[in-house]
Formats: C-alpha cells, structure tokens, sequence
C-alpha cells in the first residue's frame, strides 16, 4: 500500500538551525502527524545537506575537517528536532554512504542515456549561492542578486545535465497537474521562468574538493544541488530501484530500505520548502525525474520567510532565533502554534515578542487554558470524578462534525492559520456558552442542569484537545489526560499567563 510520503528540505549545515529552519520542519510535523491521526500510514522525512563548497569553507574557518563539522551541524539539527518534538520517521546526510552510491549510480546512468554530457562553461558564480548567474539576473556591478558581494569569473571543464530538454514536458507537466506548483499564487513566476527558455545546468565542479565524486571521472565532484534533491529518492530506497535486472551496481547494498519500500514510499505526496528554493524543486528535480522515468511529487509547496521585528534574520544583526531558547521559555507548543496562527501559509510573516505574548494570552491563556481550568474547577464542586462516556446533543454533535470538515477541508489547503482559527473559534464559542449560562450560578438552583451543562463542555473539550495535537503534542497530551474519565485532580495552568513587562 502507498505510504503518505512527506519531506523538509535536507538543511546545509554550514551553520546552526533557527527559527527559520524550524518552521519547514514543524509544518510537516504538523501534517504528518494530523494524517498519522487520520489512520494514513505516513512517512516523514527530513535530514542535512553536507557538501559543497560553503561547508568546506566554514569547516576551514573552525579548523576542522568538513566530516567533523557536519557530524556536529548534523546532530545539532537533530537535538534541536527532538528539542520541538519532531516525529520524524527517517533522517538522511547526504554523506551516508549508501545515499552517495546512489548519486554516483544516478549520475552514470544520465551519463548513459545522454542526459548528462560533459562540456565547459565560463561564467560569473557566486560562492556562497553555489550557482552562476547570467546578465539578466546578477545585480549592478556584476554582484550576486542574494548576497551583494562581486561575482567570480569562473571557467572550468564541466558536466551538464540537457535541461533544455524538458522544457515542454515541465509546462506540460504544470498545466496537468494544477496542484504540483503550490500555492497558486507561485505558480506563474515558474511558468514564466521555463517559458523564458532554458539552458543546460551545470553539475559538476573541478574546484569543490568535499563532495561527492563522479564516479568514471572522480576529478569532478557533483554540483551540490543535484547531490542534495537526490536524497528524496535514496532515502526511500532508490538504490535498488537502479539494479539492473536484480543485479546490484555495486558489492554494497545500495539503499537504506529495499525496492519495496521505494514503491510504497515514491511518488512524494509533497515536498515543503521555503520560496527560495521552489525553483530547484520545481524545475531541475522533476527534469531529473523525468529523465530518470520515474514519476513526479504530487505536490510542492512554497512557504514564505520569517522577519524578526521587521528586520532580515542575520547573525550580524544577532536578531536571530533560537526556538530551543524561546521554547524553554514560553513551552515549546505554544511556540509552534504562533508560527501557524500568526501568518498565513505561504505569505511572508513578521516575529515580534509582542505578537507572540498577545497571542499567547488571548488564545491559550484566556481561551484553551482558562476554558478548562474553570470546567474541571466548577465539576469538581459537583461531582469528584469525569465518567467515560459524555453523549452530546445532537446539534452540539453537528457542529463538531462541521467542525471537522472545515479543519479537513483547510488542512488540504495547507492553510494551518484556519485550522487553528477553527478550534480557537470553537473553544471561544465554549467560553461564550460559560458566560451565558452561568453554570456556578445555576448549580445553587438546579445542580442537575448545571453538571449537565459542564459535561457537555468537557465532552467538546476533548474534540479541541485532539484537535490541537498535531500543532501542540505535550498540550494536547495533557489536556486529554486531564478530559479523561476518572478523578478530577487539581492542576496547574495549561498555559500560564505571560505577564506584561
Ligand atoms: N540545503 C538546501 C535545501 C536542499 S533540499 C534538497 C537549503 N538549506 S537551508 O538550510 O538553507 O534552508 C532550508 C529551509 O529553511 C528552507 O525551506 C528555507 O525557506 C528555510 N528558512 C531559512 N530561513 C528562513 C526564514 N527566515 N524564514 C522562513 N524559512 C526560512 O536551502
């Protein structure tokens, strides 16, 4: 059976991950685990990107060797995913042995079928994007259109990968499958990117030493962008799919899973990844599937950038966010529910500390928070224990389901912010019935009525704790654990209120 089969990009790890990393990684945190608790069997990969030039570079600037220096990038990634609660299921480098293999064998087999040729390009590259930049696109004084800093006149012997072949079937491709370039609105600056014409992509280097070598040719390492898009498919398991006729390419086993696995897993249902890298995703990856016969992602989403008060993340500005500290102090769930509250998917967002404490207060806080605490204090006068079974009336019964069709519904979209509008809306909704019955009161004239008022919002509350779960695991735990039959004991704030400073 075809697993649901869900990727982050594959992070560099020439310096240490931020709140910008964090939050590609907590989207699919969320999705997956919101389609784990819809019974899909999922796969979520995610990993780091660990060759090329840039890493050499800052490995040399620490004075280490570059193994040394991913192997501790790596693993900060990789603390800091267990720090935010990440349900990965795989983790690839792209120094794994058996993913490089995979390279190597991918790269010969374009070789073979002509896809790959080998050449020589001369042109102005910039260092630290890894990438060569025409006229059209550079910026005055021929400088890098990212990085403002001067071009470097680059000649070199060179493989190239016959992009310019697939230019039809890519706009064929994008015109069948209107949800592979997503959101919509990035869609027409791709289109227009391959209808402009596109060249040859060069895909080799003679100068970068730390990367994977071309195997009939090892003075050439591969471009790091091909390397790194090819973990996709190593990582489910392509090393088997490349055996000829049951016979392996090389002594060792190829792949990390086997052959099975890779059909379960490829197609991608989506690959997530910030605007920046949509091109590479969306225009060189599926020409390269396509020259490997293989089929397309479903999917590719561009989310948009994070600013913090108003200004670019940079280490000169030292303004960036370390979402392991800001976690530690505010929780780290109430932390990736503001990422997904505060912007809608795919826009550009804004981090302040202002926005992040009123949102706290108001929708955890004073909502989700408070709603519960006075439910279980106001039980508790009532009755010592919550029973296992709350039946609910039936139109507090329909609007759970409609509910849960307008979060499904906005799920597909990727559009976290409704989601999480929808069971804040709900729990308010909640809060606004407390207020309006007045169970406290009520109890002193028809305790009966007022215990039945109270279980009811008990039972809706164990709708939002399972609602909120994907974007808060331990909060949702919790809040289950509190819902659930049995004594009701006395507890601390869910969600204690940030004072204001
Ligand atoms: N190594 C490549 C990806 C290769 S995938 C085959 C790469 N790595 S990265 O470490 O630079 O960044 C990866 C992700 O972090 C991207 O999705 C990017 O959008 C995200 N972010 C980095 N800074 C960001 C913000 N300030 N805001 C939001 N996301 C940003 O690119």
């Amino acid at each position: 059976m075809k697993k649901m089969y869900i990727t982050t990009p594959i992070y560099y790890v020439n310096s240490v991950p931020h709140l910008g990393h964090a939050y590609t990684t907590i989207a699919c945190d969320i999705l997956a685990r919101y389609y784990r608790s819809q019974g899909k069997d999922v796969r979520f990969l995610t990993g780091t990107d660990e060759h090329g030039a840039n890493i050499e570079k800052s490995a040399a600037a620490k004075g280490v060797s570059p193994k040394a220096w991913t192997d501790e990038v790596s693993a900060k990634y990789r603390a800091l995913w267990k720090t935010l609660n990440i349900s990965y299921d795989s983790f690839i480098r792209t120094t794994d042995p058996a993913h490089e293999q995979v390279v190597q064998a991918i790269f010969e087999k374009l070789l073979k079928s002509g896809d790959i040729y080998l050449g020589s390009y001369s042109g102005k590259y910039c260092v630290s994007c890894e990438q060569y930049y025409d006229e059209s696109e550079m910026g005055e004084n021929c400088t890098c259109p990212v990085h403002k800093k001067p071009l470097t006149d680059v000649h070199e012997e060179t493989y190239f990968f016959k992009l310019s072949r697939y230019e039809k079937p890519l706009l064929k491709y994008y015109e069948e499958h209107p949800d592979f370039l997503s959101p919509k609105t990035r869609a027409n600056e791709i289109i227009n990117f391959v209808k402009g014409g596109l060249r040859d992509l060069s895909v080799t280097r003679t100068k970068v030493k730390w990367g994977v070598p071309v195997k009939s040719n090892p003075a050439h390492t591969i471009y790091v962008w091909f390397d790194a898009l090819i973990n996709y498919i190593s990582a489910a398991g392509a090393g088997m799919f490349l055996c000829d006729e049951n016979k392996p390419l090389h002594e060792e086993k190829l792949s990390l899973i086997d052959a099975q696995d890779f059909n379960e897993l490829w197609p991608a249902d989506l690959h997530m990844v910030g605007k920046e890298i949509f091109r590479f995703h969306t225009v060189i990856w599926p020409a390269v599937l396509m020259a490997l016969n293989l089929p397309l992602p479903h999917q590719v989403f561009a989310h948009g950038w994070w600013t913090v008060e108003g200004e670019k993340m940079s280490k000169t500005l030292g303004n960036v966010i370390d979402p392991a500290e800001l976690g530690a102090k505010y929780g780290v769930d109430p932390v990736r529910a503001f990422l997904f509250r505060e912007v809608p998917f795919g826009q550009d967002g804004d981090f302040s500390m202002t926005s992040f404490k009123n949102r706290y207060n108001a929708d955890l806080a004073n909502n989700i928070g408070n709603l519960l605490s006075r439910t279980l204090n106001m039980l508790a006068k009532q009755q010592p224990e919550i029973p296992a079974e709350i039946v609910l009336p039936a139109e507090v019964a329909q609007k759970i389901a409609d509910t849960q069709t307008a979060i499904d519904a906005a799920y597909k979209q990727l559009a976290f912010d409704k989601v999480l509008e929808l069971i804040y809306g709900f729990s308010s909704d909640l809060n606004k019935q407390v207020a309006d019955t007045k169970p406290w009161e009520l109890a002193k004239t028809d305790p009966e009525g007022a215990r039945k008022i109270l279980l009811e919002l008990i039972g809706c509350q164990r709708k939002t704790a399972a609602w909120i779960t994907p974007f808060m695991p331990t909060v949702g735990a919790e809040m289950t654990r509190r819902l659930a039959a049995g004594p009701i004991e006395k507890y601390a704030p869910l969600f204690p209120r940030i004072a204001d400073k």
